[in-house]
């Protein structure tokens, strides 16, 4: 696979998106041919499963809720994200299949090794070259969603053991795998954390 594949987790509220753009940028810089998507909604189909896992009043099974996201990101990789990678270009993307395992894994508590081959089945193994993970605790990710919780998504709405299951499930994971991921404190300065990644990046790109 010639291009680069790079994502990003965290919990909601740990600052990805400024992370997103501060990278985009700088590779841009560098002439570098970058997509910048998400999951779930990378495409039209992904924005309406977005809608349903994240916006629909009332419940979903948390299997179906597995399903939903699972079917996201299939389309997402073999319409998105493989042809890129084929293009030789660099995928930058907020969120993947670690996302399943962390929220519908440990969050939601399904069988973390079921989801991993789920999302293994969609993606026909797609596995990112570099995940960046953004660490905060649940409470400075709460303090810094400024929208009234009334506002907040289905997955945002969860209490703080789910939110403390997930981020331990981030970091279970990255340990297992350090070649993969990068851990980032999420609670230094945007630059401090921008410096880090970039110095990753520059690594990968050599
Ligand atoms: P975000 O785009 O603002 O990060 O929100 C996406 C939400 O969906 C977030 O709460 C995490 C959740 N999510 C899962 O639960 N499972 C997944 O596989 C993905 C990609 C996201």
């Amino acid at each position: 696979m010639p291009g680069l594949f790079i994502t990003f987790e965290g919990g909601d509220g740990s600052g990805k998106t400024t992370q997103i753009k501060l990278l985009t940028s700088w590779l841009e810089a560098k002439n570098k041919i970058v997509v910048v998507t998400r999951e779930p909604g990378g495409t039209d189909l992904g924005n309406e499963v977005r809608h349903l896992v994240m916006h629909r009043k009332g419940f979903i099974a948390p299997r179906a809720e597995a399903l939903l996201y699972a079917a996201d990101r299939s389309h997402h990789v073999q319409t998105i994200v493989r042809p890129a990678l084929d293009r030789g270009e660099i995928v930058v993307q907020d969120r993947y299949f670690d996302s399943s395992i962390a929220y519908q894994g440990a969050g939601r508590v399904l069988d973390t090794d079921e989801i991993r081959d789920l999302s293994a089945w969609a993606t026909e193994d797609l596995v990112p070259h570099l995940t960046i993970l953004l660490d905060v605790s649940a409470e400075v990710a709460k303090l810094r969603r400024s929208r009234p919780t009334t506002d907040f998504d289905r997955l945002e709405a969860e209490d703080e053991n789910f939110h403390n299951r997930v981020r331990e499930s981030y970091l279970a994971l990255a340990k297992r795998d350090p070649g993969r991921w990068l851990v980032v404190d999420g609670e230094i300065t945007v630059e401090k954390i921008h410096a880090q990644i970039l110095a990753k990046v520059a690594l990968l790109l050599e």
